[in-house]
């Protein structure tokens, strides 16, 4: 009679701030011992000269997402987890998206039916806030909260989410009274419109104009907004795919100052560049995305604000469109890029790309590797008493990654719904060869061994800003302003 179902032996574990040999003992789907010597399992994984990490956890990635022109993504629920899954994820935090008009309650209901019955790994849901009614702010936000919906997305630009700097103020509020994180997309609307109409109208309409369109300043100038409009009520808040390093600089002095601000950016940012959209035709339009690519110094500064901790979490914002008329061409077989469907794609990829050019290469150790892809996400988001390291009684979500398998990146080989990838033809050291999640194996020998809507739901927890320690606005606090109590 085993005392447990799985054993994974002889590997090396590492957490976000350890690393050791041990093996590791799985019973019903949780971690339930750490050591050496330990009983007999119905199955043993031997992991000599591999390591043994958490599973990681995407925080950031838009799935069976209808954009705000009613464009639907590439994945649905099934193929957008798979491809988690194969690059060593086991959870993933998806958008929910509310376009105007709608109840908070359909929305959830509608992604709650788009994900259980086709993730084959665990997932929550961010909300997209775009239409901040009264109902929306003190009904319907409240209750998606207390369900563990604990973040939520908000957008400076995009004419059909755009939220005002008053709405920004009554989202904020909530959330900060009920213990939510706030993310922010920072650019400012209005200089992209004018450059967008300015470079547009003079012809230069090709998609490598796209970059131009979104200018550094945008960026640092609406994070720059957000982190005051944040900092006045002392809410938390969390600037995703940052691309620049001004807008950095500003996340970086926020929380210097002991502001409630945490950082994201994305492998675009890092491996990618605006010259490489300089493409024939419009095969530019495969690296539209927002923010846009930079140049490559940009690249070396986002690598050292990663490196320094200014962002706590790297995700792929994979936000996959095809390079055709249901994806990046919907407008048209030669849009001009304002009409090009933004967004790329990169869910697979997102941890081997770290584990080889940042661990592999020595510009992050694999403590750092760790809590980037899983343990950093966990606390922020709220699932850390579940997930995001390697600990007795947590979930058995476990990714082994073998550091001698080197691959070249195809997007034949890639598990998503597309048909290429930003990173063709790279070459990578490392690769997650078993994904573990709850105990169960979902990822062996290169395939997939989940069923469909073997992932689970995850209520998270409220947002802890312990050690961040903020300050009312004086205008806001009773204390200070003749006793007014606004009840922020
Ligand atoms: O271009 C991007 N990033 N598309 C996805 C939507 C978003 O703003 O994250
Ligand atoms: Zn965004
Ligand atoms: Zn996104």
């Amino acid at each position: 009679m085993a005392d447990f179902d799985l054993k994974i032996v002889n590997g090396i574990v590492a957490n976000s701030a350890e690393t050791f040999s041990a093996d590791i003992a799985v019973d019903d789907g949780k971690i339930v011992a750490i050591g050496k010597n330990l009983g007999p399992a119905n199955r043993v994984i031997d992991a000599a000269g591999k390591y043994v990490l958490p599973g990681g956890i995407e925080g950031h990635c838009h799935i069976e997402q209808e954009s705000s022109s009613g464009l639907m993504t590439s994945d649905d629920y099934y193929s957008g987890s798979v491809s988690a899954a194969f690059g060593g994820n086991t959870c993933i935090i998806p958008f929910a998206a509310q376009h105007r008009g709608q109840s908070l309650r359909d929305v959830l209901d509608t992604y709650h039916g788009r994900a259980a019955p086709k993730s084959v790994v665990d997932y929550s849901f961010h909300l997209i806030i775009s239409d901040p009614t009264d109902e929306v702010l003190h009904e319907e936000l409240p209750k998606a909260i207390e369900e563990g919906i604990t973040s939520f997305k908000v957008y400076m630009t995009y004419d059909r989410l755009i939220v005002d700097d008053s709405q920004m103020l009554d989202i904020l509020a909530v959330a900060k009274k009920r213990g939510a994180l706030t993310m922010i997309h920072a650019e400012n609307n209005a200089m992209i419109k004018w450059m967008s109409d300015k470079l547009v109208g003079s012809g230069h309409g090709a998609p490598k104009f796209h970059a131009l369109s979104h200018p550094r300043t945008a960026e640092s100038e609406a994070i720059n907004r957000a982190v005051e409009l944040a900092g006045f009520l002392d809410a938390p808040i969390l600037i995703v795919h940052v691309s620049t390093e001004p807008g950095a600089r500003i996340i970086a002095k926020a929380r210097y100052d002991g502001r409630k601000v945490f950082g994201e950016t994305c492998p675009q940012y890092m491996f990618l560049n605006a010259e490489q959209m300089d493409l024939p035709g419009m095969h530019g339009a495969k690296l539209c995305c927002s923010p846009p690519l930079r140049d490559r110094a940009s690249q070396e500064e986002i690598w050292r604000c990663l490196q320094n901790g200014t962002f706590q979490v790297y995700s792929s914002d994979h936000a996959p469109y095809r390079y055709d008329e249901t994806g990046k061409l919907h407008a048209g077989k030669e849009p001009d890029f304002p009409r090009i469907a933004n967004g790329l794609p990169g869910i697979e990829m997102r941890l081997p790309l770290l584990f080889s050019e940042g661990f592999m290469k020595g510009r992050i150790t694999l403590n750092h590797f760790v809590a980037l892809a899983a343990t950093n996400v966990s606390k922020i988001y709220g699932l850390d008493d579940r997930k995001g390291s390697i600990t007795e009684g947590k979930d058995a979500d476990i990714a082994i990654w073998d550091p001698e398998m080197s691959r070249t990146v195809r997007a034949k080989d890639m598990h998503d719904n597309m048909e290429y990838t930003p990173y063709e033809g790279m070459q990578v050291t490392g690769w997650p060869t078993t994904v573990i999640q709850r105990g169960a194996i979902i990822i062996e020998n290169d395939e997939l061994h989940a069923e469909r809507g073997a992932g689970e739901f995850v209520p998270r927890n409220k947002i802890d800003c312990t050690g961040m320690p903020g300050r009312l606005a004086p205008e806001l606090d009773p204390a200070k302003n003749f006793g007014v109590d606004l009840g922020i």
